[in-house]
């Protein structure tokens, strides 16, 4: 997807319409780095990437990490990691800053990153979810990603995760982009987390 990609988000506060501005766009500068590593360390707490492990991602990764932000400010990333060995991506990392979850920013930002592998050229994806994570997983399964196998242990002992591939077709990510782009309902933002969406799991896959 093009960086730079905005829309409005309005929310109704008390009576009065707050309108905020979402934009998904491209990681920028070091400035970014600090705000992700924030980010980062809100979302997965204990799991987050130290800083050494999250420069290194970006110094190597840096064309595939796409970035949210309301109103300028970081609420949200999704991180993708290509092998230039293979046709074969890893959908690595997606959070939403927990004040904004249930916006459909997560839904945005995974479709901009499985559009953009698309037109890289890449057209199998996968990725490691915990399986009790309801929401990735409702989430990964609504963008057509299928369980492969179970994974016991996989980021150490009770630590189990599953595997799941996507198939990227010109058909789907017509889809995608459309989830992408889309102006349809949005939930207000802004005002804390939706209520029907305070128990999303936070957790590393
Ligand atoms: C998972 C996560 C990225 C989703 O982002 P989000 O902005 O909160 O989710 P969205 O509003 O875009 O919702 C997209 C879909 O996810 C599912 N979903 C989101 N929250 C959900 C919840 N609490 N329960 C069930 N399904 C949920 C739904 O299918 C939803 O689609 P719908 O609204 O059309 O029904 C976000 O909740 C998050 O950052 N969680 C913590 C970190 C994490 O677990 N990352 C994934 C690691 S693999």
């Amino acid at each position: 997807m093009a960086g730079g990609e905005a829309e409005i988000i309005s929310a109704v506060l008390e009576g009065f319409t707050v309108v905020s501005r979402l934009e998904v766009g491209p990681f920028r500068d070091d400035d970014d780095l600090d705000a992700l590593r924030e980010l980062d360390a809100t979302i997965f707490g204990s799991l987050a990437y130290p800083y050494f492990v999250l420069r290194q991602v970006v110094d190597a990764h840096r064309d595939e990490i796409l970035l949210a932000r309301l109103d300028g400010k970081l609420c949200g990333y999704a991180l993708t990691m290509t092998s230039r060995m293979s046709d074969v991506a890893w959908f690595q990392g997606l959070g939403v800053h927990p004040k904004y979850q249930g916006r459909h920013i997560g839904r945005r930002l995974a479709c901009a990153a499985l559009t953009k592998l698309f037109g890289a050229g890449i057209r199998t994806v996968q990725l490691v979810v915990r399986p009790a994570n309801t929401a990735a997983v409702e989430l990964y399964q609504s963008l057509d990603f299928q369980w492969q196998k179970d994974l016991p242990g996989y980021f150490g002992r009770g630590q189990d995760r599953m595997l799941m591939s996507c198939t990227l077709s010109k058909k789907l990510t017509r889809t995608l982009q459309a989830q992408a782009r889309s102006d349809g309902e949005v939930r207000p933002a802004a005002v804390g987390p939706s209520p029907d969406r305070a128990d999303a799991a936070s957790t590393r896959g």
